[in-house]
């Protein structure tokens, strides 16, 4: 668990290929500390092309960490749609009210008060100090686990606890005290660029092949070891749109049913149309026949039968895989009526609202029938 050559040589051919090889993105162009951590927050779980123009809107719209804790959750998270894993949207923002509070709306200076921010951890909380302030506290993320479990040929499991003391120690042992910013982003671009999970680029692009330990004995396609594959859990979601023609008079408004939807389990505070969750697949016979689904349709005149669905999805997530079909009903009343825990919007009002990736999708799969 050595480094085979010495740690200022690799230091060194660090820095050098990274001023070369590394890639000019906006936030290493600036010592914000609130524009780093927000950069940090939107490439903890998004590729940086993706991410990119997460980053440019958000500090376009909230150009500091005031303007962020005046924000509404709503808007935060509407603004977030699409980007995923959404307790960072809102993690984020408490951590803006508290730095605006407790902080007069400057970041503070020190790891511990960082690291206590809510959805800031080991790894952000090191970028920050690192790369705003350059104080040498060593980054250590899935790129970091790569490029030392090979530097080092260390085949503990990067996802034990063991493991991740191992690695942090190996990083604040390789970390360069003189510039902690630029050499986590040295290390961090290298196993981006060049180490890759896949086909890493050793012969042609890698600034350390004699410094590799995984290299030298032919290990790299073997590391790093991870132990456990996460429980994939299945669920059947079944979404009904519903179409609500309100008559008045000569005028027709056409409403939609949403609600946002509560803590505790995925897309807290999106929203989402009429759901009903079972334990297995459904067909639409099944569903006619259930409670949930008769208390959608009594705020019915007139109830339409069910066909469909009109769409059907599979979403991946972390930890489930959700399957979710999309119904359409079509009501027309004098009177708005209610379901219970939803609210009416009118349906031109629909994008004001943040949705889960997947609603968006089904959606789109129906624009022609708005
Ligand atoms: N992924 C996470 N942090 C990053 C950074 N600072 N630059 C590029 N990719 C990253």
């Amino acid at each position: 668990m050595t480094f085979i050559c010495s740690r200022s040589e690799i230091r060194h051919k660090l820095i050098e290929w990274y001023n070369t090889a590394g890639r000019a993105l906006p936030w290493r162009e600036t010592r914000d500390p609130y524009a780093i951590w927000l950069s940090e927050v939107i490439l903890q779980q998004t590729r940086v092309d993706q991410g990119m123009s997460y980053y440019h809107r958000f500090l376009q719209a909230y150009p500091t960490v005031q303007d962020l804790a005046s924000a509404s959750e709503d808007e935060v998270l509407h603004l977030w749609q699409g980007l995923g894993y959404y307790s960072r949207g809102r993690n984020l923002l408490k951590a803006a009210r508290i730095i605006s509070d407790e902080y007069k709306g400057v970041m503070p200076l020190d790891y511990k008060s960082v690291r206590a921010l809510p959805g800031i951890g080991d790894y952000t909380a090191a970028a920050i100090m690192s790369f705003a302030y350059n104080i040498p506290h060593a980054t250590v993320d899935g790129n970091i686990y790569r490029v030392l479990s090979r530097l080092c040929a260390i085949d503990t499991p990067i996802d034990s606890t063991q493991g991740k003391k191992i690695f942090q120690k190996q990083a604040d042992l390789l970390l360069d005290p003189k510039h902690p910013g630029a050499h986590n982003q040295a290390i961090m671009e290298l196993g981006a660029l060049c180490c890759t999970p896949k086909n890493p680029q050793c012969d042609t692009d890698c600034p350390l092949p004699d410094c590799c330990a995984a290299y030298k004995l032919g290990l790299t396609a073997k590391l790093p070891v991870k132990q456990g594959k996460v429980q994939v859990k299945d669920r059947y979601f079944h979404y009904f749109f519903i179409k609500y023609a309100l008559l008045s008079g000569q005028k027709v408004q056409t409403y939609t049913f949403i609600k946002k939807r509560p803590a505790g389990d995925v897309w807290q505070g999106l929203y989402e149309v009429p759901l009903i969750e079972t334990p297995s697949d459904m067909g639409v016979e099944s569903i006619i026949a259930l409670e949930e689904y008769q208390a959608i349709i009594r705020m019915a005149e007139h109830p339409p039968s069910l066909s469909g669905p009109l769409a059907k999805l599979k979403h991946i997530l972390t930890h489930r895989r959700i399957y979710a079909d999309l119904y359409l009903l079509e009501f027309t009343g004098t009177q708005l009526p209610s379901l219970d825990g939803y609210e009416a919007i009118p349906i031109t009002r629909i994008d004001e609202y943040a949705f889960p990736q997947l609603i968006k999708k089904l959606f789109n799969t129906i624009n022609f029938l708005l």
